[in-house]
């Protein structure tokens, strides 16, 4: 991670700054971007109506309206209503002086008939999405869902299965590269957000060279390597841009459990000998996930999520972790069967089985709702390239791991502004 090169830098000091006595459902503006600066639109001055009104405001293009899109759209909504005292499931409210709901959706990119031309907070409800509601109303936004680029987002095996539970493609014209960039250009978006199905290696590609032409942040959900790649992150770096990466951990998921226990394990001295975890599920994610073909990323990033916090790096076929199987009666609702078989004193055996019941979409938006905020913190702050200790902690496939405990520490640090390693530091 750099800092932004000279001549390049987008901090803006904020002339609105909100009263925070006002409105306590609001972070306080006053230390937003830990006092390091309010906004950076990347559009020159902010001289017009429009851009004023965008001051203080996280501006997120989202590319792929699926169940995570949905939960944290619904998440916005449902924190807004809410005080910061009595806000259940956050990891922070005031986020370095951003709320929750200072997220806002600028542009939405999709393939799907069913929800290209509608406005996103209608899109996210439309098959196959199928996770929990829990906001009771998502305002419109006034932002319809753009025709993207379809690449290898859509896998051809999805065909054999009914239409309400797999996506059916949009007859409109893709876009172009040059319609990408122009859209998160004219929608001032800040950071785009990559929720592509498992596998879109073209597509993931696609959009994140859209997001260097256009210059806005990346926060990489899915795990085709972009900041943990050297090449691509250097990309960002030259053109600097922030990029958060690569594929979400969830808030309280399979990888960040079995990442605690198997640290758990070589710190109290037990020697971990074999592992595995089989996950099961009935969303798109999962349908997508049956074609083997498109799950060698996330193979890796899911089984070096665990052996790098592993005492010794286990042999690969003592560790197996995956997606297994697709229940589509499941629907969002995730199961992972976790076992850990060991040696402790004496050599002695020991194992744990452990069984996790989560809902996906929500799991990952408590997440998700933090990583924008940190690249947006970056943009304020101008910095370029992968943001070393907010990937660490938010992203199970980061340029450089940690254990979860110093992720954490370093991301605290990150947020009140002091200074963390370099990503080739960390
Ligand atoms: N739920 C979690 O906890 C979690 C954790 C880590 C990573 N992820 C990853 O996040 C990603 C999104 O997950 P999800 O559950 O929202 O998936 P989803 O299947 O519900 O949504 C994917 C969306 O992408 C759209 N799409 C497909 N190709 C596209 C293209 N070329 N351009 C634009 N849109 C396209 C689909 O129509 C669909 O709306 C997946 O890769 C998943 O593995 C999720």
């Amino acid at each position: 991670m750099r800092g932004r090169p000279e001549g390049v830098t987008r901090t803006l000091p904020d002339p609105h700054p909100r009263d925070s006595a006002d409105s306590a459902d609001s972070a306080d503006p006053a230390t937003r971007g830990s006092g390091l600066g309010a906004r950076g639109l990347g559009l020159g001055t902010p001289d017009s109506e429009l851009e004023e009104e965008l001051l203080g405001k996280i501006r997120i293009a989202i590319v792929g309206v699926g169940n995570c899109a949905s939960s944290l759209l619904q998440g916005l909504a449902y924190y807004r209503g809410k005080r910061p005292g009595g806000a259940v499931g956050l990891m922070h409210w005031d986020l370095a002086g951003y709320a929750p709901h200072d997220i806002e959706v600028s542009a939405a990119f999709d393939i799907d008939v069913r929800k290209v031309g509608k406005d996103v907070s209608e899109a996210i409800f439309e098959a196959p999405n199928c996770t929990t509601v829990f906001a009771d109303s998502v305002p419109k936004a006034g932002v319809r869902v753009r025709m993207g680029r379809i690449l290898d987002g859509f896998s051809a095996h999805l065909e054999d299965y009914p239409e309400s539970r797999r996506f059916l493609l949009s007859d409109q014209r893709e876009a172009t590269r040059d319609e990408v960039v122009a859209a998160l250009r004219e929608s001032r978006t800040d950071v785009l957000v990559n929720y592509l199905p498992v596998g879109s290696e073209r597509a993931a590609r696609f959009y994140a060279e859209c997001a260097l032409e256009a210059r806005v942040a990346m926060v990489n959900c899915m795990p085709v390597f972009l900041a943990s790649d050297s090449a691509f992150a250097a990309r960002f770096e030259e053109k600097g841009i922030p990029i958060i990466g690569d594929d979400i951990k969830a808030q309280l998921g399979a990888t960040i459990t079995h990442r605690m226990l198997t640290d758990l394990f070589r710190k109290r001295g037990v020697k971990l000998e074999r592992t595995y975890q089989l996950n099961t599920g009935g969303n798109t994610d999962f349908l997508n996930m049956l074609n083997r073909s498109r799950l060698a990323s996330k193979k890796v990033s899911k089984t070096e999520a665990v052996q790098s916090v592993a005492g010794e790096r286990l042999r690969d076929e003592d560790i197996h972790i995956g997606p297994s199987d697709y229940v589509p009666w499941q629907n969002d609702n995730k199961v992972c069967f976790l076992r850990m078989e060991g040696s402790l004193f004496g050599d002695v055996p020991m194992h744990l089985e452990l069984r996790l019941s989560v809902e996906d979409s929500p799991n990952s938006a408590g997440v998700a709702v933090d990583a924008i905020r940190c690249a947006k913190l970056a943009l304020d702050r101008g910095l370029a390239g992968p943001v070393a200790a907010p990937s660490a902690y938010f992203m199970k496939h980061p340029p450089h791991q940690l254990c979860d405990d110093e992720a954490y520490a370093q991301t605290e640090a990150y947020i009140r502004g002091e200074p963390v390693p370099d990503a080739e530091e960390a």
